[in-house]
């Protein structure tokens, strides 16, 4: 099937591969750049544990193709960091214990991140709202919205 070449920068690297164009930003992640942060919970849209940022804004990378995505700027769990200091939100799930199993987590604070740089970030219960995409089957959410609060300060 037909592929075509890409061009993008992911966290902070400029990178240039060939897929397949029906392949999604989550199996170019995943697969071809060996950035398995972002996870694969239900390839549909539904559960949020893909999510990344693209120019700042959060995405499904599940449902987001690879191909669109020339020249644009794609954050993951893994460009959060900076060097060998946790991002705020990371140590925020730390410090309000936000996890379980940890199979949402990445999802859960590259949306968080979103969250808190889109402002919105007035109350538990509007915290709550622009992260109901991202499901946590241990129930975890009321440490979450602790954690993202207190990124938000
Ligand atoms: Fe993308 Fe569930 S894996 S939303």
């Amino acid at each position: 099937s037909p592929s075509s070449r890409v061009s993008l920068t992911v966290n902070g690297t400029r990178r240039t591969v060939t897929v397949d164009n029906r392949t999604s930003l989550l199996d170019l992640l995943r697969e071809h750049l060996g950035l398995t942060g972002s996870k694969k919970g239900c390839n549909a849209g539904a559960c949020g544990a893909c999510t990344v940022l693209v120019d700042g804004h959060r995405v499904n990378a599940c449902l987001t193709l690879a191909v669109r995505l020339e020249g644009t700027e794609v954050t993951t769990i893994e460009g959060l960091a900076d060097g060998g200091e946790l991002h705020p939100l990371q140590q925020a799930f730390i410090d309000q214990d936000a996890f379980q199993c940890g199979y949402c987590t990445p999802g859960q604070i590259v949306s968080g991140v979103g969250c808190v740089q889109e402002g919105h970030t007035g109350s538990p219960e509007e915290i709550r709202e622009w992260m109901s995409g991202n499901i946590c089957r241990c129930g975890c959410y009321v440490k979450i919205v602790r954690a993202v609060e207190q990124t938000a300060g």
